[in-house]
C-alpha cells in the first residue's frame, strides 16, 4: 500500500512541481501512495470520506450544494486544516455549478454569500480563509456565468494539488529527522485524513517508512472526539506502520520511559511569531517534552501561517457544544446540569517547539526572521 516510487492517477497526472524552491530546479512528483482518498471532484460533484464514520465505516458521500459542504466541513465529517481549506474550495465550486443563474451578476452575489457561509463553519484553521480568499480573487475577475464556473473550479482542483505536493515535501523535509528505529509519539491526526495528500505530520512517517526507516508510532486518542484513536490509529495501521494508542493521560507516564525519539504534531494556524494552535492537549504534550528533553517538531504548509497575528493570543479558538464531553459513544457519562469547558484547540508557545516543518525549509520559531525570510524567498 506504501511505495515511493508510484504511478500517477487522475488528479495526480502530469504534475510538475517547483521541487527546489531555491534553486527552481523543476522535477516530476513521486507520490507516497496511499489506498483512500479524502477528497474528489467527480462528476459535478464533491465526494467525501465521511470521517464521522470511522473507523468502523469506510463511507463516501457526494455534495451537490455549498451548504452540504458547510455541514460537512461543521460536523468534521471532511476535518484538518488544509482538507478544510481544500474542501471550502471545492464548496465554492459547488456553489458555482449549483446555483441557477438567472444573471453573472446574480451569480456572483450568491457565490459571495455562500462563501461566508463557509468561511463561518469553523474559526481556527487559517487554511479555510486562505483558501477562501483565493477563490474570491478569482471569482472577482470572472464575468461570464461560464467562466465563474470554470475558473471556479479549476482553482479549486489547484489547491487541491498544491496541498498534495505541499504535503509530499514536508514529508521529505520532515523524514531526515527521522532516524531507523526511532519511535514518533504523534497526537490528533495530522496525516492523510487531515489534508489533501499524505498528510503533515503523518507525511514525515510515511515518507521515513518509504525509505525503508523503521518507525513506531505512538498516537494519543485525543478526547473528546478521538481523532488519534479513529483516524490516526486506522490510517496508519492500514498502511502497514507499527502504531499503539494511548489515552491522552498516559502521555507523560509513557515519556518518562524514554523510548520516545521526537514527537511530532500538525497545525491548525501559526502565528507570526510561531505560536501554533494545534488540536486540545498539544499545549501540555509540548510541556512534557520539554521536562523530558525530548524534540518537539510542528509540521505544516506555508498556507497554515498567518502573519496578521503576531502571537498565539491572536487565534481564536473554536469552542465546540457541551454534548461532544456529556456523550462518549453515544452514552450519557456526565450528569445533564454539568457545566462544560470545550475548546477543540491549544497554543503552543514557540518556545516549546524545537523547529516547524514546511514544505520550503525546515523552520526555527525562536528566530522570527527565519519565519518572515521563508515568506520573503521564492
Ligand atoms: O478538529 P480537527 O480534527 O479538524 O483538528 C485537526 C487538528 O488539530 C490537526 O492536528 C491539524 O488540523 C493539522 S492537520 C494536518
Amino acid at each position: 500500500m506504501l511505495s515511493e516510487q508510484v504511478e500517477s492517477t487522475s488528479l495526480e497526472s502530469n504534475v510538475t512541481v517547483i521541487a527546489n524552491r531555491r534553486t527552481r530546479k523543476t522535477e516530476t512528483m513521486n507520490y507516497v501512495s496511499l489506498d483512500f482518498r479524502t477528497i474528489e471532484w467527480v462528476d459535478g460533484k464533491v465526494r467525501i470520506l465521511d470521517q464521522t464514520r470511522l473507523p468502523e465505516k469506510t463511507e463516501y458521500r457526494d455534495l451537490t450544494r455549498a451548504e452540504e459542504m458547510a455541514e460537512a466541513i461543521r460536523c468534521l465529517a471532511v476535518r484538518g486544516a488544509p482538507l478544510i481549506g481544500v474542501a471550502g474550495a471545492y464548496g465554492v465550486a459547488l456553489s458555482a455549478h449549483s446555483r441557477k443563474a438567472s444573471s453573472p451578476e446574480r451569480l456572483k452575489v450568491d457565490i459571495t454569500k455562500d462563501i461566508r457561509m463557509l468561511g463561518a463553519t469553523r474559526p481556527t484553521a487559517v487554511n479555510l480563509f486562505w483558501a477562501l480568499d483565493r477563490m474570491s480573487d478569482v471569482l472577482e475577475s470572472a464575468d461570464s456565468v461560464g467562466e465563474m464556473r470554470e475558473t471556479l473550479l479549476s482553482e479549486a482542483i489547484s489547491i487541491h494539488l498544491e496541498d498534495r505536493e505541499k504535503c509530499e515535501m514536508i514529508g521529505r523535509n520532515g523524514a531526515t529527522l527521522i532516524n531507523d528505529g526511532f519511535t514518533i509519539l504523534t497526537h490528533c491526526n495530522a496525516g492523510a485524513l487531515a489534508t489533501g495528500g499524505i498528510g503533515t505530520a503523518l507525511a514525515a512517517i510515511y515518507v521515513a517508512s518509504a525509505q525503508n526507516k523503521r518507525v513506531k508510532v505512538f498516537a494519543s486518542e485525543t478526547r473528546p472526539l478521538l481523532q488519534g484513536a479513529r483516524l490516526t490509529a486506522w490510517e496508519l495501521s492500514r498502511n502497514n506502520i507499527d502504531v499503539t494508542l494511548l489515552v491522552d493521560g498516559a502521555r507523560g507516564h509513557l515519556l518518562t520511559k524514554g523510548k520516545v525519539d521526537c514527537i511530532i504534531v500538525g497545525a491548525d494556524r501559526i502565528a507570526a511569531n510561531g505560536d501554533t494552535a494545534n488540536k486540545i492537549g498539544t499545549y501540555p504534550l509540548s510541556v512534557l517534552a520539554q521536562k523530558h528533553n525530548i524534540p518537539f517538531y510542528v509540521a505544516a504548509p506555508l498556507s497554515t501561517f498567518d502573519l496578521t497575528a503576531p502571537a498565539g493570543e491572536a487565534i481564536p479558538i473554536e469552542e465546540r457544544e457541551s454534548k461532544e464531553v456529556l456523550f462518549f459513544g453515544g452514552t450519557r457519562i456526565g450528569p445533564d446540569n454539568a457545566k462544560v469547558f470545550n475548546p477543540a484547540f491549544d497554543i503552543t508557545p514557540h518556545g516549546n517547539i524545537s523547529c516547524i516543518i514546511t514544505e520550503k525549509h525546515i523552520l526555527h520559531p525562536l528566530l522570527e526572521e527565519s519565519i518572515e525570510d521563508c515568506f520573503r524567498t521564492p
